[in-house]
């Protein structure tokens, strides 16, 4: 198979966009657009999101009358002025919707479960990881301070038995395979704040204090487990569970013998767990994963083995040294270890970030997340996640992916392939989060090729080759009123970062990147109704406009591009002459940043190269 990917084209692009940045003006004087042309309505879905952007400017006029009249006495105390200070600037930022679970401007807590490291990394941990990349970028861009987590759980039996086979020592073992995690969130470009290890020290005294957190409140008592457990899953089975002597997930599992174990209470969470999914319906996501929760729930829960005596590595339960702790347990609790617990001092990172917005997780490990963590958090007083939200799984052409068919995706070589944009933007256009999807090759290309290549990349080269030839090598500097049509285009741009953030604000990350297709199409069903090169000759005034017109909707479809293809986007920002620091979502409201008169661009170059293989584009 040959495929012909113009990396060298691309980088050749890159240079030149630079260079001609070097003498763009950033802050270009000519306003001559009449401002009347942009009157700030917005088409919204959330009303009360309207309500936060219009009110935006009050709000922040009301904070800073807030902090004069703030009585002398509270300002001199340390944490209560940080508390303000971070009302204040939470109420100066443009935020996202608020939603039930979330008020669209708090710090932002965001993680991907935290990855085993008994395997290279596969498609599933590039999907979780991007789609936490594309909500965290979001928020950042809306002006939210996020904490984006990721890492690596390397604890547990399934990771000293890898080492085993390695015949290395687990600990040198889990070095090895935890970078090759680093270096795929490098390669996915994806910007996590922190890469926790749960085999540093900081991690382990967090859940060991948890523990002893547990103990004291009489959560954890001492027996004796016999029962099945499944290695793969790190997860007991009661023999209900088990389907043709296996466990659900289809794993092999083992009897564990009268083991000495320490177990967690979880009998006594039953009724307030179910009443906590009861009072908080989105704490669960989608809706159809909360059904099935609750259902597992009122089948009944039995206390829970969370140590184990027959291996070593693991964290050592305080007190006791023949035990180690339950890896999912010690697993759980990164997301506040990362965020210094147990310093839950009021000026810490710990009550800035926790309880984190959200947890993404796939739909497998559901349960530990929306039960065991909770019923944890429960039982030592501490606030609960705000979500958990399980996505669906990949196939590899139809077939469930698995080890013993070698059917594994290779992210590494994918991004290789067909560059690091183009599978980000793939994972996350062609699927709606939350259900399964299958992988093929053909579908990338297919998928890439159309919505990149042929609807957005070619809709910059036609508009910006024109203005480039015709209107010396700069945005117009006059441009005509806006008709019907100019106007129903740019009413949709702006409106679209409303719409954008609804649907992320819910993560409904498909959703987001469909709005961002649509109104590409609507552009290209605009520029081919309005024929701009056919106006040349007849009517330049008013070829002008209609190229504004698609270079302003460009410069809104590219800076909510950011998150999913951060570079391809940028570039397009790079050729429509948007100064670097013009490219936040509060860039989008208003009439102040909107795409200037006589701004001089660079000769366009194509930002997507077709993928061309002609075997799979043919058939198709
Ligand atoms: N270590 C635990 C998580 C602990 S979090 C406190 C774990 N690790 S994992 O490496 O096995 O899985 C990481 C993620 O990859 C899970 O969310 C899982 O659902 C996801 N995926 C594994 N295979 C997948 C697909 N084929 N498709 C999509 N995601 C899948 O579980």
């Amino acid at each position: 198979m040959r495929y012909t990917i113009m990396t060298t084209m691309l980088s050749i692009l890159a240079v030149s966009i630079r260079q001609c940045r070097g003498y763009l003006p950033h802050h270009h004087s000519t306003q001559i657009m009449r401002k009347s042309a942009f009157t700030t309505t917005t088409t919204t879905t959330s009303s009360s999101f309207r309500q936060q952007q219009q009110s935006k400017d009050s709000l922040s006029a009301k904070s800073t009358t807030a902090t004069t009249t703030t009585p002398h006495a509270l300002l001199q105390c340390r944490s209560n002025s940080v508390l303000l200070a971070a009302a204040a600037a939470a109420d100066n930022i443009l935020g996202t919707p608020a939603t039930s679970v979330d008020d669209g401007k708090r710090p932002f807590e965001i993680t991907t479960p935290i990855y085993y490291v008994n395997d290279k990394p596969h498609i599933g941990h590039a999907y979780t990881s991007t789609a936490c990349d594309v909500i965290a970028r979001f928020m950042r861009l809306s002006g939210r301070e996020v904490f984006f987590l990721s890492g690596t759980d390397e604890h547990g039996q399934k990771v000293e038995q890898s080492a085993e086979k390695k015949g290395i020592p687990p600990q040198e073992f889990v070095d090895g395979v935890s970078q090759n995690f680093k270096d795929l969130l490098e390669l996915l470009q994806i910007t996590n704040d922190r890469f926790i290890r749960t085999t540093e020290e900081d991690h382990k005294k967090s859940a060991q204090h948890l523990w002893k957190v547990l103990i004291e409140k009489d959560y954890i008592y001492k027996g004796t487990y016999s029962g099945w457990y499944s290695i793969r899953d790190e997860c007991f089975y009661n023999d209900s569970e088990l389907e043709d002597g296996k466990a659900p997930t289809g794993a092999e599992v083992e009897w564990v013998a009268k083991e000495d174990s320490y177990f967690f209470k979880l009998s006594s969470f039953e009724d307030k767990l179910l009443d906590y999914y009861d009072a908080n319906p989105d704490f669960i996501a989608p809706q159809t994963r909360r059904n099935e929760v609750t259902s597992f729930v009122k089948g009944g829960l039995r206390d829970l083995s969370v140590s184990r005596t027959s291996f070593k590595w693991g964290i050592p339960v305080p007190d006791d040294d023949e035990h180690i702790m339950y890896v999912w347990m010690d697993a759980l609790t990164n997301y506040m270890s990362a965020v210094g617990y147990p310093n839950t001092e009021e000026d810490s990172e710990y009550s800035k970030f926790w309880p984190a917005a959200v947890h993404i997780v796939g739909k497998d490990i559901l349960r530990f997340h929306t039960v065991y963590w909770p019923a944890f958090l429960m039982a030592a007083e501490l606030p609960l996640p705000k979500r958990v939200f399980a996505h669906g799984w990949w196939t590899k052409d139809g077939e469930k992916i698995s080890k013993s068919l070698g059917n594994a995706v290779d992210p590494v070589g994918l991004v290789e392939t067909y560059g690091v944009d183009q599978v980000r933007f793939f994972l996350m256009a062609e699927v709606n989060f939350g259900s399964d999807g299958d992988f093929s090759d053909k579908a990338l290309i297919l998928k890439v090729n159309n919505n990149l290549a042929n609807e957005l990349g070619n809709l910059c080269q036609r508009t910006l080759s024109m203005v480039f030839k015709n209107c010396n090598e700069a945005v117009p500097t006059e441009i005509g009123a806006f008709n019907s049509d100019d106007e129903e285009l740019l009413k949709s741009a702006r409106g679209l970062y409303n719409r954008c953030a609804t649907e992320i604000s819910e993560q409904a990350i498909q959703k987001y990147a469909n709005e961002l297709i649509e109104i590409v199409w609507d552009a290209n069903k605009y520029i081919d109704k309005m024929a701009p090169w056919a106006l040349r000759k007849t009517d330049p005034e008013r070829m002008t406009t209609v190229l504004y017109v698609i270079m302003e909707v460009l410069r809104h479809v590219a800076i909510l591009y950011q998150p999913i293809i951060p570079d391809s986007a940028n570039k397009i920002l790079d050729l429509l002459a948007v100064p670097d620091d013009q490219r936040s979502f509060e860039h989008l409201v208003g009439d102040e940043y909107q795409i200037q008169l006589g701004r001089p661009i660079c000769k366009p170059e194509g930002v997507f190269p077709r993928i061309e293989v002609p075997e799979l584009v043919e058939a198709s």
